[in-house]
């Protein structure tokens, strides 16, 4: 059975929860790491009642350590790894504490290279894998209120464009997945419900319709690889 990671799973109507339980439905076996046990138990639990196999383990994005051991935890039959982790960072420059930016790129861009690194040292040897980052407006656009997030989540896209330069010979298909726009999900309904309101059902990206890209990245055959793909919704503004 093929192995896959998802880092950054949250609740269920989260992304990392959705990637987790469709990489599962389509037959792999998957790691479900986040910081909150809970979330991630309860995501396992899911899987499994759908006849999947899932196995939770806590580990933190940033600590060199936690993502060591994650790895370990995939073994030989690793094929397919993500980083999802990145929670958003708004504030003004000019207020912002200097830990708070910096805490904000080691999530957003340090941790993706702490995991990508990981990844591509248990790829390399078996000559193949996927390694997917998910990306955000603000990979692509800086924008007022949102420096610290911007410019973390730039950076870690083209991280993800030099590993694939570096790896792709190696057949490590590394791409990148740039959601523009707000996610129709657990953390924008229940979080920001009046922003989730005036958004409206057609302005917020439908989760499935993100896990699909990924799914799409990592079926594409080696003749024919895509970098990157972006998503959003009809409404949406770019
Ligand atoms: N939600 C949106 O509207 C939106 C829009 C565009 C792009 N995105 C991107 O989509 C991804 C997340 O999707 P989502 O918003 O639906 O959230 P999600 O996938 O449900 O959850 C992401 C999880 O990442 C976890 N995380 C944060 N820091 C971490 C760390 N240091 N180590 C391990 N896990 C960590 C959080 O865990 P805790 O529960 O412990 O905090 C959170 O639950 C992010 O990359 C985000 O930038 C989201």
């Amino acid at each position: 059975m093929e192995t896959a990671i998802v880092i950054g799973v949250g609740p269920d109507r989260g992304l990392g929860a959705q990637l987790c339980m469709r990489f599962a439905a389509e037959g792999m076996r998957v790691l479900v790491a986040g910081r909150s046990r809970d979330k991630l138990d309860a995501v396992v639990d899911r899987i499994s009642e759908a006849g999947g196999s899932a196995v939770a383990v806590v580990a933190d994005a940033t600590r060199e350590d936690d993502i060591q051991a994650l790895f370990d935890a995939a073994g030989d039959s690793l094929t397919l790894a993500i980083y999802n982790a990145g929670n958003n960072t708004p504030g003004r420059i000019i207020d912002m504490k200097a830990d708070y930016f910096e805490s904000s790129w080691r999530v957003c861009c340090f941790g993706g290279f702490l995991f990508g690194r990981e990844a591509v040292r248990r790829m390399q040897p078996q000559g193949r894998g996927t390694l997917l980052f998910t990306g955000a407006s603000a990979s692509l656009r800086g924008r007022s209120n949102f420096g610290a997030f911007n410019s973390s989540k730039a950076a870690l896209r083209t991280l993800a464009q030099a590993m694939a330069k570096e790896y792709g010979p190696e057949g490590i298909h590394v791409g990148h997945v740039v959601v523009d726009g707000a996610i129709g999900g657990e953390k924008i309904m229940t979080l920001l419900p009046q922003y989730a309101e005036r958004l409206g059902e057609d302005g917020m990206i439908h989760i499935e319709g993100i896990v699909d890209g990924f799914v799409f990245l990592h079926r594409q055959p080696k003749r024919a690889w895509t970098f990157e793909i972006d998503v959003r919704t009809s409404k949406e503004n770019w």
